[in-house]
């Protein structure tokens, strides 16, 4: 079992591990809890999962199969946007806790919004799970600025991040700044963009002068910025073992520069029809 290896990022009384292992969509399911083991093993201290990707039980497994102390791994889940009223929220917990095998999570949020619902309702329903001590703390996803205006006047309890959309090939300064305001760490999901950027050749270059591999440079820049966390997957050990090799290189001010150029690709890679609200404008 390794050491945790990611540093801690602190906020409103939180110490959240800056890389956590992604858990949507295991293809082989039978794998799923010897690669949250593996992550586990390798040095992860943070678990990202959801009631929507059915991970939850593997996760339970994996961290009992570990023989880590509850305490040490952090861990996060969320409840999808079909339960935002408040009865299917706390409905909803019930059940991510019960799967998990855990009497509490790490980090709770609100999956995506919900336009047909008060955000009132759900933030209520939200803050109701952190006192009642199901969740220690929580926090929103695929929140634009007018919904993280509207959540941080309304919530009863503080929030601590938002997750979000966020890597190399899509710009996101304006919803970071808002972030920033609020006191909120950035969660970047799909923080690959799921291998988009891989070949790129800026990344390519910069990841041949470190002696590091392209994704490690995508995943660097994430966490050498303030207060950004990152959640990649990955169904590969080798890659599982190379995305936390990222905390023993720093990248130049002249090439987070370069990479901060990529971000005018402006990809967005998570965008589902049903849940999505009307994005920033980048
Ligand atoms: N809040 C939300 O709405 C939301 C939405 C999306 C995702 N998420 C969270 O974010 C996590 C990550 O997002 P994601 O899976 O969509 O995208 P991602 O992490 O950007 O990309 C995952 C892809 O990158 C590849 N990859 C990972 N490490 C690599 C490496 N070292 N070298 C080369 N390729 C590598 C993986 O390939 P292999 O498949 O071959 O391993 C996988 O296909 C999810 O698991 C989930 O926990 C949250």
């Amino acid at each position: 079992m390794s050491d945790p290896i990611a540093p801690q990022l602190s906020i409103h009384g939180a110490e959240m591990p800056a890389l956590g292992y992604g858990t949507m969509l295991f293809p082989e399911p039978e794998r799923a809890v010897e690669l949250i083991l593996h992550a586990l093993q390798s040095g992860y201290r943070h678990i990202d999962t959801a009631r929507k990707y059915g991970s939850e039980q593997w996760v339970g497994e994996a961290m009992r199969a570990s023989g880590l102390p509850r305490e040490d791994v952090w861990v996060t889940t969320k409840v999808t946007e079909e339960n935002a009223r408040a009865d299917d929220f706390a409905h909803s917990v019930d059940t991510s806790l019960e799967a998990l095998g855990l009497d509490h999570v790490d980090l709770l949020l609100i999956h995506w919004p919900q336009p047909n619902v008060p955000l009132e309702e759900t933030l209520g329903a939200l803050a109701k799970a952190k006192r009642d001590g199901l969740a220690r703390h929580i926090g929103v996803s695929n929140f634009t600025i007018p919904l993280l205006d509207e959540a941080m006047t309304k919530c009863p309890e503080p929030l601590i991040t938002n997750q979000i959309e966020y890597h190399a090939y899509i710009r996101q300064d304006r919803l970071i700044a808002a972030c920033r305001k609020y006191d909120l760490l950035v969660t970047c999901h799909a923080p690959l963009a799921r291998g988009a950027m891989l070949n790129d050749p800026v990344i390519v270059d910069i990841a041949a002068t470190h002696n590091k591999t392209p994704a490690q440079i995508a995943l660097r820049w994430l966490v050498q910025q303030s207060n950004v966390a990152i959640v990649p997957r990955a169904l590969q050990i080798s890659e599982i073992e190379e995305n936390i090799g990222i905390f023993d290189f720093v990248l130049r001010d002249g090439e987070m520069t370069s990479i901060n150029a990529l971000q005018d690709n402006n990809l967005r890679v998570i965008n589902p029809e049903v849940r999505r609200p009307v994005w920033d404008e980048a």
